[in-house]
Parts: structure tokens; sequence; C-alpha cells
């Protein structure tokens, strides 16, 4: 059985943060956040949207894509970190935006940025076990990342969701779950204490847990697929908090194989799936399928039909290495999509309107928020302490 992504949708908040006006106002070199981290701009979400409002857009792309109806849908998971409620999931909100049927399986996942992938994974043995009955699934990625105005993580925040459709016969990428390498390590890296909006981090730790993890998975992926090496991916799309990660994931990988020069194959295999994340920052559980996208997206090169290498980390830790096969026709389809134009229609925030929205995020939850619901979903506030929200089945 043929299983995998068949269609894919991305959502953006409506406005960013470039980073040499962030630079410029924390009195930084801006050549360190540019070139040092690897990222141009943030996004950052006004207060009318958030990790539901994301991912219902992202959704709502990605079925539109697809053409799938509302109730072909069978399973619904969202991963996220930054969830609304520590009870109702972000997907039950999702669910009724979008009117997805009621015949449905429907819960949010959590660990840190691997929640997605674990979605995905279950999905995957959910459809190859039979269970499907030839429904699809619809995974959905969907995080706010905030560390907080002058922290050393300022720079790595961002926000956005990646929705992915999985089905048999994919029309975007095939995936096989039965061979993907492993890795868990319980490490106090990154973590945000229910009381806290905003996420604490051991930055340059976290850095080495994550290179501990990619060297692990791979070692495990080896394993189960014996003789493969780093040449027989013709790209691959790492985990990207920011663009130099990714970099240091690829050196660490072809270091395993006693790369002589781990860095050479980097604008061959890896440069394309980072061109939409420095434009958008880390979107946390959608920062691999970012990647991913960027790479069918931009990439100058023929991938229709290669094996492209993905490596997803979730801070705490849990991490995987997995391969797909891109479906030819894949790359045409994701073009289509039209992100380019979905990133050029932000608005550029001052670093006064920054600071401001961060700063009125804390009691956004309680007071209602003026919404602007003309293009799709809104959040609108707390009321009796209902979340709600507006969209254009409303
Ligand atoms: P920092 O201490 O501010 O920065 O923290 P730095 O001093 O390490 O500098 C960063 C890079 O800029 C360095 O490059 C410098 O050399 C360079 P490197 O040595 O690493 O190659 N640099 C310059 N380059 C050009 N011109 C200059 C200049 N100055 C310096 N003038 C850190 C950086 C990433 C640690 C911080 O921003 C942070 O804590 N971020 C949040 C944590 C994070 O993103 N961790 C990544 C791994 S963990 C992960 O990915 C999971 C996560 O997504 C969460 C989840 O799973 O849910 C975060």
């Amino acid at each position: 059985m043929h299983v995998g992504i068949d269609a894919l949708g991305v959502a953006v908040p409506s406005s960013y943060i470039d980073l040499e006006v962030l630079a410029k106002a924390r009195g930084v070199d801006p050549q360190k956040y540019l070139n040092g981290l690897g990222t141009s701009r943030m996004g950052v979400a006004p207060l009318d949207e958030d990790t539901v409002t994301l991912a219902a857009r992202a959704a709502s792309m990605a079925l539109k894509s697809a053409q799938v109806a509302p109730d072909e849908i069978g399973l619904l998971v969202v991963g996220t970190e930054t969830a609304v409620d520590h009870s109702k999931p972000v997907s039950s909100f999702v669910q009724g935006l979008l009117g997805i049927g009621t015949r449905c399986r429907v819960f949010e996942t959590k660990h840190a940025c691997y929640g997605g992938t674990a979605a995905l994974m279950m999905a995957l043995d959910w459809i190859r076990a039979g269970s499907a009955r030839g429904r699809k699934a619809l995974i959905v990625c969907s995080d706010i990342a905030r560390y907080g105005l002058g922290t050393a993580g300022e720079p790595t925040q961002g926000a956005g969701a990646v929705a992915l459709v999985v089905s048999e016969n994919p029309r975007l990428l095939e995936l096989d779950p039965s061979r993907t390498g492993q890795y868990a390590s319980d490490v106090h890296d990154f973590w945000r204490p229910l009381y806290s909006k905003d996420a604490f981090v051991d930055g340059h730790y976290s850095v080495q847990c994550y290179l501990d993890a990619i060297a692990g998975a791979y070692r495990h992926f080896k394993e189960l697929e014996p003789g493969v090496t780093a040449n027989d991916f013709a790209a691959l799309a790492y985990h990207v908090p920011y663009g130099k990660m990714a970099k240091k994931a690829h050196r660490q990988l072809r270091e395993l194989e006693q790369d002589p020069a781990p860095d050479a194959s980097f604008e061959a295999q890896v440069a394309a799936s980072l061109v939409l994340p420095a434009q958008v920052g880390n979107i946390y559980t959608g920062s691999l399928y970012l990647a991913l996208t960027s790479l069918l997206a931009t990439s100058a090169r023929v991938l229709d039909g290669q094996r492209v290498g993905l490596f997803s980390y979730g801070s705490g830790s849990c991490a995987e290495f997995f391969a797909g096969t891109v479906v030819p026709g894949a790359q045409a389809r994701v073009q289509a999509l039209g992100l380019g134009a979905l990133l050029d229609a932000r608005r550029a925030l001052s670093i006064d309107e920054y600071e401001a929205v961060m700063r009125a995020r804390e009691a956004a939850d309680v007071k209602p928020v003026e919404a602007n619901a003309a293009d799709g979903f809104r959040f609108l506030g707390v009321e009796s302490h209902k979340r709600t929200y507006v969209g254009p089945r409303a």
C-alpha cells in the first residue's frame, strides 16, 4: 500500500517583524540575526489570530488543494505545544470552523516540536492498518513561538501552521512509517511551565541536545536501511528553529559518515528548504513541514521521483529521521499554492507595534479583541470562559 502526504496548506500571521529592525532595537549587529542565525523575518500573530485560527487557515488550504470534502476526513489531529486550553483541544475548534463531520476521531498531540510528526506517523499507520476504510487524515501543526522581549531566544520566535492531508496513493510525498529512525531522551533543554506563556530554554544546551538527537536517530535509520548514505538523498529537510541550526544538523549528519567536507553538500541538498523558514521564523511543530514545503516550492532542481530525508526534533526530547519519495508533479502542485504571495501580503510591524502586541498577548485570552473577520478565521475573545471564533462558514 502506498501512503503519504497528498496535499498541504500553510498559514502565516498577517504581520511580521524584520530582524534587522529588531537587531537595531536590541543594540545587536544585524548580521548576527541575518547570517549568524539565518533568519530575516519573524511571523508575529496579532491579537485576533492564534494557534486555532492559524490551524484552521492551513487546514482549509490543504483541503481545497486536495479537493477533499470535510466529511471525507476520518482522523483530525492537531500537533501543538501552544494550545489554547488545558482540556478542549485545538482540533475541536478546527473541526467546528471547517465543518468536519461527527464520525471522526478528533484530538490534539503534544511533544514540543515533535507533536505533529507523532500525529503524522499515527495517521500513516491508521491507513496502513485498514482503519481508515478509504477516509483521509488531516494532520495540522500549529504554534506561536514566544520567548519574550529582550531574551536570547527572542530572534528565534515565529508563528505559523502547516496542514497535511494524509492518504493512500498520495500526490506529494510517499512515506514508509515502518523504517524510521528514532531517538528519545529525558532532557531539560526547552520547556514551558503551565503558568507561563513564554518558553524557557537552555539555549546552547538545546543545540547540543538537537545534535545528539539527529546523530541517534540517523544511526537508528541506517541500521534499518543498511548501506544507505546521505548521498542517496536528493535533498534533506531538518527541523528549523533558525536556519543555522539546519546547517549544524547537516554537518553532524555528514560527519557521522566521515565526510571530509561536511558543508560541501549544503547548498545542493538543504538550502532550498530554508527559503520559507527564513521569512517566518520557528513555527515549532510545523517547522519541518514548512522546510519540506520550501524544498518543493523553491528548489531549482527537479525532485520529482527523488528520495528526500526528513528530520523532526522536539525538545524534551523525541526525534525521528525518515525518508520519503517525491511524487511526480508534487513540485508543481506546491508551487501552485502561491506561498510567495502569501508572505508578501504580510504587514511589517514597527518595533513599537511588535512590542505592544507581545505585551498585549498576556491579556488577550480574557479581553475580547477587535477582530477583522474580512479574510477568514479570527479569534473574537473570551466570554463566560469560552473562546469564540469567527470563520467563513459562520
Ligand atoms: P546567542 O547566545 O544569542 O547567540 O544564542 P550565539 O552567540 O550562539 O550566536 C549565534 C550565531 O551567530 C553563532 O554562530 C555566532 O557565531 C553568530 P555559530 O557559532 O553557532 O555558527 N554571530 C554572528 N554572525 C555574524 N555576524 C555577527 C555575529 N555575532 C554572532 N556579528 C541561541 C543563540 C540559538 C542559543 C538562542 O537564540 C536561543 O536560545 N534560541 C532558542 C533555542 C533554540 O532555538 N534552540 C535550537 C535547538 S532546540 C530546538 O530546535 C527545539 C525548539 O524548536 C523547541 C521545541 O522543540 O519545541 C527550540
